[in-house]
């Protein structure tokens, strides 16, 4: 039988509240509609995000990785409910679920939640002083007396690195770096819980970079913030993250602690990812994996495992049965048939007969090139 790719699955189990967690991501879903025809309709979906579940905790850095388009700034975007509505699954901040709350509770809540993204100069309006620009929400919000205003966002400045008497200056009088620093002071003025940043060193020089990275961490120490932290350069996020999540065409395929991840990375896209990260002793040998093909489409994900078109390890139930989500040692979680415990080899057993009687024809591997 045909599937009906226009229906969005939404099948989760709602989560109970820990209160440890700043942040409950469970099965999330954000899908794109494509339109075609004349009458413009949906006859599929990009699956940007695809069952993602995470818990963050309070006042640490979860890094984000992945190669690009696999979904990483979708996924910060619909954690903070910044791209429409979500197609499925959960969002807890502090227990809320951010899709419950109405058009005004939901503005009142962006003062906790903010995001910093890659490129300073196209999120800032060129037109502003820097001044306005850092205060206009806190403005907005009326987050300060209006007496204690000018005060306040002196202070927010020099906390950020910047002098507060360059107030009067537009973003083209500042350096990349400095439009960074401006970009995190706009944000911090909202006096934020938790924050995504969406590749917030990757436009910059890499003298620089470092300075933006230890402005974080500083902050994140100061305001006890917590942070999701995407970017493409591992050795920053193994520097700057306690967890680390990997993605791959929509999905998390592994989540663990920072030291758990780079010690002993357990998927094998995880382990191709990192076994690219160059070593500083020329003495260290490390097997580079080289990923075989190209990423498929999100549009169109590989049936079973999406990995298994260029993964080394496949094997015959990798094709027709999407993994489990297994916590293969504390704290440290998976997707892949290797590290199936009995219970989620019978239901691979089970979903492989089910889709072979469907008539399902999983993609051939892709070609060694
Ligand atoms: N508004 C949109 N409409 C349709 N498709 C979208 C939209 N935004 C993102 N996508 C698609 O969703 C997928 C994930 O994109 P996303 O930007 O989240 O990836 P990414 O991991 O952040 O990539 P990069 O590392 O290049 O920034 C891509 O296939 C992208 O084309
Ligand atoms: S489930 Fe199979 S194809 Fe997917 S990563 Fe694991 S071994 Fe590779
Ligand atoms: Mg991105």
């Amino acid at each position: 039988m045909a599937k009906d790719n226009h229906a969005i699955e939404n099948d989760y189990t709602p989560l109970a509240y820990d209160p440890q967690y700043i942040l409950m991501v469970n099965r999330l879903k954000k899908y794109f509609p494509i339109k075609g025809g004349m009458i413009s309709k949906t006859v599929g979906y990009v699956k940007a995000v695809d069952g993602v579940s995470f818990n963050l905790r309070r006042g640490t850095t979860m890094g984000l990785v992945g190669e690009s388009g696999c979904g990483k700034t979708t996924l910060g975007r619909t954690v903070l409910r910044l791209s429409g509505g979500k197609s499925g699954g959960e969002v807890l901040f502090n227990g809320q679920e951010i899709y419950d709350l109405s058009a005004r509770e939901m503005r009142a809540m962006r003062t906790k939640m903010q995001i910093i993204f890659q490129d300073p100069f196209s999120s800032l309006s060129p037109r502003l002083p820097v001044g306005e620009i850092i205060g206009e929400a806190v403005r907005e919000h009326n987050l300060v007396p209006r007496n204690e205003f000018n005060d306040y966002i002196d202070r927010v400045m020099d906390n950020c690195g910047l002098q507060p008497f360059h107030k009067d200056r537009y973003p083209h009088e500042f350096s990349g770096g400095q439009r960074q620093r401006i970009c995190i002071a706009r944000a911090l003025a909202l006096n934020p819980e938790f924050v995504v940043c969406d590749e917030p060193v990757s436009a910059l020089d890499v003298s620089i970079q470092a300075q933006i990275i230890n402005l974080l961490r500083e902050l994140q120490e100061r305001y006890k913030l917590t942070y999701l932290f995407i970017s493409h350069d591992l050795s920053v996020v193994e520097h700057i993250s306690d967890s680390v999540g990997v993605m791959y065409l929509g999905s998390l395929v592994e989540y663990g602690t920072t030291d758990d991840i780079f010690a002993r990375p357990l998927h094998p896209y995880t382990a191709a990812l990192f076994s690219a990260i160059p070593i500083p002793d020329p003495d260290a040998k490390m097997k580079r994996i080289i990923l075989r093909g190209s990423i498929p489409s999100p549009a169109n994900p590989p049936l079973g495992c999406k990995f298994h078109t260029r993964c080394e390890r496949c094997m015959e139930k990798c094709r027709y049965a999407a993994p489990d989500w297994i916590e293969v040692e504390p704290g440290h979680f998976c997707a892949c048939h290797l590290y199936n415990d009995a219970a989620a080899d019978a239901r691979a057993e089970e979903a492989v007969s089910a889709a072979r009687a469907s008539g399902a024809v999983p993609e051939a591997e892709t070609e060694v090139l």
